[in-house]
């Protein structure tokens, strides 16, 4: 075999927007990266996610339920995605993957600490308001303690702000939960229902209020269930580990979606604008068809 080339090369790129990369991450990005304007009425929502060959995105295992397993913590992934959290005025992820990732924060310099100044150079560029991504967790019980009750990290880390989308019901338990905690996150409650957060509602919040243009959502299933269901996003980003991990009834493990199934006539196409390699890793890009 040949060896192996662990810098990221474009094999196609179908992209027609102007690059919004600086010139040191378009080397190392393998080229341009350009969006499309965000809709006047929710931000422009792109989900990125990490699957096994067979499309898998947790061992569902005690300690090892996170994406890092799946990708195997593969640092071109970790770059693509501090690129994508730089771009991000928001990163929203459900609250399971907050509850078991507690020591985790969505800021591009958690996950790809050496690029850190890259991505300050970034968001400066594009004139972000913040110094890092509005961390934001989706709730319908406001329970976003762990059982525990240990405080994740993100909610006592300085330069990262942070929004709870939750139901009515959800903003009571949740203010409950953080009464004793010097930072308070803002938290919002939107539509009635208790199950569920109304999320054309709360995708408009962010777009005309909270200032979110950008929003990367990052997992778990369910919640990219809610959203891909739902028609909310724009553009999947997948990273293909070179694994197989099975699952099986004694231990269901997760797509990337749950929670919803469509039949061929309803089901949701996307045109592929780009794909890359490093090493054994496929990163593809895809746009849902509208
Ligand atoms: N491979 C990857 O790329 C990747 C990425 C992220 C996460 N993960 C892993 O995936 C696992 C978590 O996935 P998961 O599917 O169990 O959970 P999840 O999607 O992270 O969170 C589910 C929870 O989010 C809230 N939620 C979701 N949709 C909602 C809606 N429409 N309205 C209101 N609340 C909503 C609910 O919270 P309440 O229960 O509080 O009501 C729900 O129970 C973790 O192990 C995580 O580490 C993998």
């Amino acid at each position: 075999m040949k060896p192996i080339n662990k810098m990221l090369e474009t094999l196609i790129d179908r992209s027609e927007d102007a690059d919004i990369l600086t010139p040191e991450l378009n080397r190392l990005y393998g080229g341009a990266l350009a969006f499309p304007k965000p809709p006047p009425e929710r931000p422009f929502t792109m989900v990125n996610f990490v699957t096994t060959l067979e499309g898998l995105t947790s061992f569902a295992l005690p300690g090892q339920a996170g994406g890092g397993d799946i990708s195997a913590f593969n640092g071109q992934d970790k770059f693509i995605m501090g690129v994508l959290r730089a771009i991000a005025d928001g990163v929203a992820v459900g609250a399971n993957t907050l509850r078991t990732e507690g020591e985790h924060l969505w800021t591009p310099d958690y996950i790809s600490p050496d690029h850190a100044s890259l991505y300050t150079e970034l968001r400066s560029k594009l004139k972000k308001k913040q110094p890092q991504p509005v961390n934001i967790f989706v709730t319908a019980s406001g329970r976003i303690l762990p059982v525990n009750g240990t405080l994740p990290v993100v909610f006592e880390t300085k330069d990262v702000e942070t929004l709870i989308l939750t139901t009515k019901n959800g903003k009571q338990v949740a203010e409950k939960e953080f009464a004793g905690h010097p930072r308070k996150p803002r938290v919002v409650a939107f539509g009635s229902g208790e199950k569920n957060v109304d999320l054309q509602a709360a995708f408009r919040y962010l777009r005309r209020e909270a200032g979110i243009s950008f929003l990367l959502i990052e997992g778990g299933a369910s919640f990219n269930g809610a959203i891909v269901e739902a028609e909310l996003y724009d553009e999947l980003l997948l990273t293909r580990a070179p694994q197989v991990i099975g699952t099986s009834v004694n231990l269901t493990r997760p797509l990337f979606v749950n929670g919803f199934s469509r039949s061929p006539a309803t089901a949701l196409w996307h045109t592929l604008v780009s794909v890359k390699v490093s090493g054994d890793y496929l990163f593809e890009r895809y746009r849902r068809q509208i």
